[in-house]
């Protein structure tokens, strides 16, 4: 029986506070480190729930000067980012904490990069080698997730989107990771069963897909697996009958599958983002109706890790057609959507989703080749299927 009323330390990737009361160290933090100034970056949903207030007050009663910038998008965009340096500039902060999901998250980072980087945001795009105009030092920088999904409380990349076409960039540099991460599952208790299960898919999407990137990284797929293993006995608990045990496993394993992801994603990745992009969909719904479909693709060539994964998921029959039966049951169980025409796509978006996701930065890590035509058969599959 683990106790996650116990807040632990771990330092890897970066200082990172774990467990049911860790939020309540941020104040002596930034006292302790004479952060008196910070910038709270956040989404307008989180701003106005009651622990979100709590922390402010909790920030704010030891003296600690706190600005709050809220104007983001569901999938940001730069001119997000520029807004929120902008406050940072003109209220004189002196450190940045990013609270929320990956959306809120992303923002604090891409504008913690913002304050000493001046050449136009989207120049520190990684696929454009970016990283190497990331010279200087940024800003101090606190994460602290309040959803289990992209782990991007422990990233080094920020994903912003072009204001006019939508388009996802990543920028990235090892500079980018947090200082230090305050996870505590209590933040998340209050989040909807839809909102948890997209984002939970999400996470399962990145320990699944790290584990079977190409490439030789053992350290992620060990970390990838127990991810797995962690969301699969918990995912269904934290949405329809959340309690801590459940949300801290997933808070957990979240933060694996990005520890993880640093080996690659895929296909599934490739096949989400573009809906993003063209419907605005959220990114772990993309990930929860995409997945069973680009599982359903990898089996062949990858049998002998899906039968690793069946292994760790428990399920009877260990094969990739048993995992991918089990992954539909997931999100039935979980009252998700199963195919894209439940999420608003239309024939007529097909074609575009396919030219997008084969642009798509995620599947050169696939374990194999992935080709347009194979995007535009998934994407059909997926359309209109039912179980
Ligand atoms: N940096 C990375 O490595 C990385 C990886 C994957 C995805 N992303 C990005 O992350 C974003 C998605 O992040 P997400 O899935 O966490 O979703 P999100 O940040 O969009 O949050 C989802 C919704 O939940 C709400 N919410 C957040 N916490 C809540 C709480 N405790 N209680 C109630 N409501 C709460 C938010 O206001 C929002 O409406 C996308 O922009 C995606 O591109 C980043
Ligand atoms: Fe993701």
């Amino acid at each position: 029986m683990i106790d996650f009323n116990m807040v632990r330390q771990y330092n890897f990737p970066t200082i990172i506070r774990f467990g049911v009361g860790a939020i309540k160290e941020l104040p002596e933090h930034l006292k302790a480190n004479g952060l008196l100034h910070p910038l709270i970056v956040t989404d307008p949903v989180v701003r106005q729930l009651g622990f979100f207030k709590e922390i402010v007050d909790s920030i704010s009663i030891k003296s600690i000067s706190v600005e709050v910038f809220s104007g983001i998008h569901k999938n940001p965009v730069k001119s997000d980012v520029i807004k929120g340096g902008e406050m940072f500039q003109a209220a004189k902060r002196d450190s940045i904490i990013g609270i929320g999901g990956g959306a809120a998250m992303d923002v604090a980072r891409a504008i913690a990069l913002r304050i000493n980087h001046h050449r136009d945001l989207f120049d520190y795009d990684d696929l454009i080698g970016g990283d190497k105009y990331v010279t200087k030092e940024i800003p101090y920088f606190i994460t602290i997730p309040t959803t289990s999904g992209t782990g991007s409380e422990v990233g080094r990349s920020a994903i912003i989107s072009e204001d006019d076409t939508h388009r996802k960039r990543i920028l990235f540099s090892p500079k980018l990771l947090a200082k230090i991460v305050f996870a505590d599952p209590s933040l998340t208790m209050d989040l909807p069963p839809s909102v948890t299960a997209a984002t939970g898919m999400d996470a399962l999407t990145h320990n699944m897909e790290a584990f079977l990137a190409k490439g030789f990284h053992p350290m992620a797929d060990g970390i990838a697996l127990e991810g797995i293993h962690l969301i699969n006995g918990s995912i269904v608990d934290a949405v329809n009958k959340p309690d801590i045990e459940s949300r801290s496993k997933m808070m957990i394993a979240s933060l694996m599958g990005a520890v993880a992801f640093q080996k690659g994603l895929g296909v599934v990745h490739s096949l989400a983002h573009p809906l993003s992009s063209l419907l605005d969909t959220h990114h772990g719904l993309a990930n929860a109706v995409n997945l069973p479909y680009g599982m359903q693709f990898n089996v062949s060539g990858s049998e002998d890790k899906f039968r690793r994964i069946a292994r760790t998921m428990e399920l009877k029959e260990e094969t990739g057609e048993a995992v991918v039966k089990h992954l539909f049951d997931l999100n039935q169980r979980m009252d998700m959507p199963i195919n894209l025409h439940n999420i608003g796509v239309r024939e007529e978006h097909l074609e575009t989703l396919a030219d997008l996701a084969f642009a798509d930065f995620c599947h050169p890590n696939n374990p194999k080749p992935v080709s347009r035509a194979d995007f535009r058969k998934m994407y059909g599959e997926a359309l209109s299927f039912s179980v």
